[in-house]
């Protein structure tokens, strides 16, 4: 008889945890910190039956603008998803999904996660902040597949602070369209920083008014895009913008147009704005920021691509530059300043530098770079924003504030931990997605190593011996997008899928749900969901992993 009870309470264990198992929807990318979801293929909602109901209360939070707006997004959304009720389904029909702020779960949401919960009578989506309930929201849309949405209860916070994603329009030019298409995909993928790394050697791409010249001459080169890629190639149009040119940039109408879309889809942009080196196209444009005037339109692309350190005038353009920028960037707590690979052979024969290294008592050119530095983070500070830069700018006396972006080794974490500075992971053997994700020969150009879906997917951001108020500095991971190799829009998106999706799981969801098994039986509903959005992953067949 015992037997028979036990056979019958397994059973009745067998069917809860059928209805109420932890699993992973198919193609929910980033996973969720925990998501129950019914196994029953007609516990689903026809969710365009739902009808939107908001919680009073939150019209009244102070946030109650940004709240009314994801309101609205969410009832277009029903109402795009309206059709006749799938007679099999065993839901309600009146369903209410109600949105509201609780901003007394900050302990357990903190200030973007959310809970969402969909059963057979309707609905609810609660968070913190709006900027939770839009992150909510995407859930809901990644989960609806036909129509239709399974029963779930998801709990959900993001792991990391920072989740970036970063484009280098200098190399090639990515137009309006396409940038807000990015943000789009970011957003998707509960990313919340966009790098826009706006200027570099090859073209300057941001409308500076005080310095015209920067967008009519460094803005454009001869086209050479039919020629592999080919930076010592490089040939800036002196006299500006030909018929032949190769370029763009964006005006300051375009800049505001695209940080307020950013804005709305919870996503800061970083701007950068390269500097000392990688400079090629400011130094075209105004030469006597150089340390050899003379000779940079010709020898600019041998090491000499570098402002000058020793020049006042160079600092006071920096400044002027950076005033615009942060006026068009008013949310970015942070300003990139580049930092990275910069020669000291322009340094170590001009006058200017060498007085300043006497000046300051320096003993090798390298030792600008701090000081150079340090002018800059001094200006950013009187305009309230904080300096961020690539991991050499670790190797001089940083501002207290400052933040370091580690590329290289992430041995230089440690360092820059240990000096008590917060940093962002970038590092490109993992997060570089330049690289080929299958194979460097046999894909269309690249930067010739091999990133794969899988590299990315390992990547853990935390040092695991670091003790808990140093794993507190890491802000978060960020992988990047360089397009030296990298001509059109199509591709950029070849490139950056379905790897933005590693990317976000590694950024997000808690290190328990990180395993990369699991992540591949959910990669063929996500690469569904991004071909129904019009995205184009790297041709990774269904069922057929890399
Ligand atoms: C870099 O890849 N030079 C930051
Ligand atoms: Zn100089």
């Amino acid at each position: 008889m015992w037997k028979l009870r036990l056979a019958l309470v397994l059973l009745l264990l067998g069917c809860f945890s059928l209805l109420a198992q932890e699993v992973l929807s198919p193609g929910l990318v980033p996973a969720p910190v925990s998501c129950k979801i019914s196994a029953n293929p007609n516990d689903r909602m026809s969710i365009g039956l739902l009808q939107l109901g908001v919680d009073s209360a939150a019209l009244k939070d102070p946030a109650a603008r940004r709240f009314s707006r994801i309101a609205s997004q969410i009832e277009e959304w029903l109402k795009e998803n309206r059709r006749q009720p799938d007679p099999a389904l065993r839901q309600g029909p009146f369903g209410m999904l109600v949105l509201s702020l609780k901003p007394q779960d900050a302990l357990a949401l903190g200030p973007e996660g959310y809970r969402l919960k969909i059963d057979r009578t309707g609905g609810s989506l609660t968070a913190t902040t709006p900027a939770g309930l839009f992150y909510g929201f995407q859930t809901l849309k990644q989960l609806t597949q036909d129509h239709k949405c399974p029963f779930v209860e998801i709990t959900d916070v993001p792991r990391f602070a920072w989740r970036g994603m970063h484009l280098d329009v200098s190399r090639h030019f990515y137009d309006k369209a396409f940038v807000k298409r990015y943000i789009d995909l970011l957003a998707a993928h509960k990313l919340n920083v966009f790098h826009w790394h706006l200027v570099d050697g090859p073209g300057w791409r941001i409308e500076i008014k005080k310095y015209p010249k920067l967008t009519e001459i460094g803005a454009w080169r001869i086209d050479k895009r039919n020629q592999p890629w080919d930076w010592r190639a490089t040939e800036l149009c002196f006299d500006g913008k030909t018929d032949k040119a190769y370029g763009g940039y964006y005006t300051q109408d375009d800049i505001r147009e695209i940080v307020q879309y950013a804005k709305e889809r919870f996503v800061t942009i970083i701007p950068e704005i390269e500097m000392p080196g990688h400079s090629y196209a400011a130094l075209v444009a105004y030469p006597e920021l150089s340390c050899h005037p003379d000779t940079i339109r010709k020898d600019g692309l041998r090491g000499m691509d570098t402002f000058c350190a020793g020049n006042e005038k160079t600092v006071e353009f920096l400044k002027n530059v950076l005033d615009e920028v942060a006026a068009l960037f008013p949310d970015a707590p942070y300003i990139h300043v580049g930092g990275d690979e910069v020669s000291p052979i322009a340094w170590s024969n001009c006058p200017k530098c060498q007085a300043k290294m006497q000046e300051l008592g320096l003993k090798k050119a390298e030792d600008l770079q701090p000081y150079f530095m340090g002018r800059i983070a001094q200006h950013l500070a009187a305009k309230k924003r904080k300096m961020i830069g690539w991991d050499e700018i670790a190797a001089g006396k940083l501002p207290d504030d400052a933040a370091v972006m580690v590329w290289r080794d992430t041995a230089v974490v440690r360092q820059v931990i240990g000096q008590g500075h917060p940093v962002v992971l970038a590092p490109g053997s993992h997060l570089y997605f330049d690289h080929a994700q299958r194979n460097p020969k046999t894909e269309p150009p690249n930067a010739g190593g091999l990133v794969t879906l899988e590299k990315v997917y390992s990547f853990e951001p935390v040092l695991k011996d670091l003790p808990e108020a140093q794993q507190k500095l890491i802000l978060g991971v960020e992988a990047c997008l360089w397009t030296e190799h990298v001509q059109t829009p199509k591709y950029a998106e070849y490139m950056l899928l379905p790897r933005l999706g590693a990317l976000a799981e590694v950024a997000w969801s808690p290190t328990e749900k990180r395993d990369w098994a699991n992540f591949q039986k959910r990669l063929p509903g996500y690469l569904d969901w991004l071909k129904v959005q019009g995205y184009r992953p790297c041709g990774i067949k269904k069922n057929n992993l890399l």
